[in-house]
């Protein structure tokens, strides 16, 4: 086994991905070829429309691609993405979506509930409530927070069992810049912990602080941010 069999990570290829409403066709994912490895931040960049949510949503197994093959690696070889569990898959969604008669310190450790380790992940999780500024707010709902302490709780929950892949959309579109690079850090330290890491993100803090850049337009993917 070589040192990147050990890592988790995925590979995509030529995934299409095309919505049909009537006659109108959009081609959200045109052939998009990518690789994300163990250890690794990468930023996605691209402007509104170009399928960056769609290809989370591929990568997580919320949707399927009409065509091409998306292979997870390492520790995670031979799984089909719809069937990792939070420990192995993580996403932020764009829309976040927080349960809403749950404070924003449930929220946090809703996978650890469901993985059945609250107690083991509790200190992960008043952790990163701390790093994240949430912890003097953390056992208000959501309706009684700010969006961007939300987006900032949807991070935590993604990050509180240490998941082998981490997805996040747009993970800082809703902070002021400190706030935003307390979210990098917290990410990149996830990275730093073995973990793969994709970012869509139009920050480009974000894209300066990854190990890579890709750029989305058209449903592709080139090398780079963009010009
Ligand atoms: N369910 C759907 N039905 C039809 N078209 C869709 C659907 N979901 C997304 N699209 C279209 O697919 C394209 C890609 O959308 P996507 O949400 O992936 O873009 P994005 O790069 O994430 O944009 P943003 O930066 O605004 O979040 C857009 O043209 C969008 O209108
Ligand atoms: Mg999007």
């Amino acid at each position: 086994m070589t040192g990147a069999d050990t890592r988790p990570g995925f590979v995509a290829r030529g995934l299409v991905r095309t919505f049909t409403r009537g006659a109108e066709t959009v081609p959200a994912l045109a052939g998009a070829d990518l690789a994300v490895g163990g250890g690794e931040v990468v930023a996605l960049a691209g402007p509104s429309g170009s399928g960056k949510s769609t290809l989370l949503a591929v990568l997580c197994g919320w949707d399927t691609a009409d065509s091409g093959t998306l292979t997870y690696t390492g520790p995670l070889a031979g799984r089909a993405p719809a069937e990792l569990s939070w420990p192995e898959l993580a996403l932020v969604p764009q829309a976040l979506g927080l349960v809403a008669d749950l404070s924003l310190a449930d929220n946090v450790l809703l996978p650890a509930r469901l993985a059945r380790d609250l107690a083991g992940a509790e200190p992960r999780g008043r952790q990163l409530l701390e790093e994240l500024g949430l912890a003097r707010i953390a056992e208000r709902y959501p309706h009684q927070t700010s969006l961007g302490e939300q987006q900032r709780a949807a991070v935590a929950r993604a990050l509180v069992l240490d998941p082998a892949v981490l997805l996040a959309d747009e993970p800082t579109a809703h902070q002021d810049r400190g706030h935003a690079d307390a979210l990098l850090e917290a990410i990149a330290a996830q990275a730093g912990r073995g973990s793969a890491v994709l970012l869509a993100t139009h920050d480009e803090q974000a894209w300066h602080r990854a190990d890579r850049v890709l750029s989305m337009r058209d449903g592709r993917l080139g090398e780079g941010a963009p010009a």
